[in-house]
């Protein structure tokens, strides 16, 4: 099998390396047997970099899968990276350690290589919001102590149940917030991040901060992306030109794209050919004059917090305060 930990890796301040290219297990509209199938013939392609949360659900029949490759010997442990998340409803740090210890019952393993805080946000559980226009009720929202949810996420490393952590859909304000007094820097941050958001600030703060970049909805989420813009990623018409040039699929370009700015991406397909074309992006660069075109398109955003906001029970009264301006 292919060893993807060698040049298509990502250095983090571990001194770990993580595979560029992760799978994306949210796996929303596929039954667990499909999910099986699929997580099985993605690690048979060369998938090596798998990226769940407890609040996907797919952690259980990712779980089956691994002990049966493991027991197998087809692959071992070492050969793969598995990033999981502590769902909003546990961002408390009472919940922390017993969420991880839970999520890796699920997988069937002793550790996960990095575990990520998924939102800067605590809500009651069951109230988890379902789609990107969801709403969440103002008394959905509970207290939240991120410094004393990290001190936990640093305990979970020296427990030995995981390898690296970080944090996903923080911007640069809640950066701050957490490493002011923190023993372990982020190892990840995970944000939205595809052509049509770049988030250049953000970007920069992560690379002095020693953070690396995982971008997610990498394709802009093609079939769900009609509500935010009137051209999905994957129907840009900039995107076609240059993939055309190159000899590639627009998927391709789009996540050429990310790499070439220093971040991993998030992808999903179940479909084997597509989950194959999307590992094949190395080797090859964007030009200067593509990205000159590519910083053309139209912007939006899948995910831009404004459901985290609210002027009563939310910790954020406004969108500066989890997110960077992703527009500039
Ligand atoms: N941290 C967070 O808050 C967060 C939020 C959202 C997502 N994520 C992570 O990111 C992953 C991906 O996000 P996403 O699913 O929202 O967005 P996405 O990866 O941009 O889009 C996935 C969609 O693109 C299609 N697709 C995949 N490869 C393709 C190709 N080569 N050509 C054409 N279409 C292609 C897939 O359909 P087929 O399956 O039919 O190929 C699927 O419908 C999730 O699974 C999750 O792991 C994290």
């Amino acid at each position: 099998m292919t060893n993807l930990f060698e040049d298509q890796s990502l250095k983090l301040n571990t001194g770990a390396l993580m595979p560029a290219i992760a799978l994306g297990m949210s796996a929303r509209e596929e039954t667990p047997e499909e999910v099986k199938a699929y997580f099985r013939k993605a690690l048979e392609i060369g998938y090596r970099h798998f990226d769940t949360a407890s609040a996907y659900k797919t952690e259980p029949m990712m779980g089956e899968v691994l002990e049966d490759v493991l027991n197998s010997g087809t692959i071992k442990r070492e050969e793969f990276f598995i990033t999981t998340k502590l769902s909003p409803e546990q961002t408390h740090a009472d919940d922390v350690i017993p969420s991880l210890r839970e999520s890796l019952s699920n997988l069937r393993i002793e550790y996960v290589d990095l575990y990520l805080i998924h939102f800067p946000i605590r809500i009651k559980p069951g109230m988890k919001p379902s789609g990107a226009r969801a709403t969440i009720p103002e008394d959905a929202f509970l207290p939240l102590d991120l410094v004393g949810v990290w001190k936990e996420l640093e305990q979970c490393v020296e427990l030995g149940l995981t390898r690296a952590i970080g944090v996903s859909n923080f911007g640069s304000n809640l950066l701050g917030v957490i490493t002011a007094d923190a023993k372990i820097i982020p190892a990840v941050n995970q944000v939205e991040m595809h052509p049509g958001c770049l988030q250049p600030r953000l970007l920069d703060v992560c690379k002095q901060m020693g953070i690396k970049v995982m971008g997610f909805a990498a394709l802009g989420r093609p079939k769900h992306s009609q509500e935010f813009t009137s051209i999905a990623v994957i129907d840009s018409p900039i995107l076609k030109e240059i993939a055309e040039k190159h000899g590639k699929s627009v998927a391709q370009v789009a996540l050429r794209w990310s790499l070439d700015h220093g971040v991993g991406v998030v992808v999903k397909s179940s479909n084997p050919s597509r989950m194959a074309q999307n590992l094949n992006v190395f080797g090859w660069n964007l030009d200067e004059e593509d990205h000159k075109k590519i910083a053309t398109m139209p912007r939006f955003r899948l995910q831009d917090g404004k459901i985290w906001i609210n002027q009563t029970t939310s910790p954020y009264r406004s969108h500066q305060e989890i997110y960077d301006c992703w527009s500039d």
